[in-house]
């Protein structure tokens, strides 16, 4: 079950490092700096229809030795979701959300349900190749964008890791008063580009999680028909937990207003 998990993981992250230089580099410079690096989570999108479904992609995820934590629902963006951990481990936790489609306007629904029929893999190769359809075409992504950012991004990435976290908790280099805001600030001073809807920094020690993300690289993809354009890909994000006091450790949930602002990390500009 652990060497099935690090499988899927290492698996996740190869397919995003390859759309998200800049996740590399950021670990690459704390590592430079002589942090050992944790991941906080990793999450996942998907749309609510067979075979690709959150309640399709539970039971493999529950298969590795995870336990869901919570729920979470985002009215405006049409999303719900589910946190997993894995107790007592390092594991990422992982978020898994899905697009209520039935609650998009019509032309979104085809697409959707264009793209899931033509899903043919099952079990953990659902997870780990990440594309299960042809390409849209460039219309239908722009289509797509107009209602959903996120119903556009997943038509052209599919099941892939959105963003990887690292762990501020597990850092040692940036004091442990206010390590993320100083992370942000030694970030942004080499250049990087911040998330900034909300705030830098989303949550706060009420919330028992505090976030911040970067804003997600663009990369170049193939639609139907050949023609080439650059498109936001993945980010990467920060989290910062507290010590829950209803449990004897740091909080291990999400905070949905926090979310919903970094769901935004990877809108078209
Ligand atoms: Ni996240």
């Amino acid at each position: 079950m652990e060497h099935e998990r690090e499988h899927l993981l290492q698996t996740l992250w190869s397919h995003y490092a390859d759309i998200t230089p800049s996740a590399p580099r950021i670990h690459t410079w704390l590592q430079n700096r002589g942090e050992s690096l944790k991941n906080d989570h990793i999450a996942l999108r998907t749309f609510d229809l067979s075979p690709i479904a959150l309640a399709d992609l539970e039971p493999l995820i529950l298969g590795l030795g995870y336990q869901m934590t919570g729920e979470y629902s985002f009215e405006v963006k049409k999303l719900r979701a589910r946190s997993y951990s894995v107790p007592g481990s390092d594991a990422p936790r992982i978020f898994l959300s899905e697009l209520r489609t039935a609650q998009m306007p019509e032309s979104v629904q085809a697409v959707a349900r264009d793209l899931a029929a033509q899903v043919d893999a099952r079990g953990l190769d659902l997870l780990t190749s990440p594309m299960h359809w042809t390409p849209v075409t460039r219309e239908t992504y722009e289509g797509l964008r107009e209602v959903s950012e996120y119903a556009a991004w997943l038509s052209v990435f599919g099941l892939r890791a959105n963003h990887f976290t690292v762990a501020v908790n597990a850092l040692q280099s940036f004091g442990q008063t206010k390590p993320l805001a100083v992370l942000c600030d030694a970030l942004q001073a080499q250049g990087v580009v911040l998330n900034t809807s909300g705030g830098v920094i989303k949550g706060s020690k009420a919330d028992l999680l505090e976030q911040a993300s970067t804003l997600a690289d663009q990369t170049e993809v193939i639609f139907a028909g050949g023609e080439r354009g650059l498109v936001p890909s993945c980010y990467i994000e920060f989290a910062w937990r507290h010590q829950d006091p209803n449990t004897d450790g740091l909080f291990d949930g999400f905070v949905t207003a926090s979310a919903d602002r970094i769901f935004e990390s990877t809108d078209a500009r």
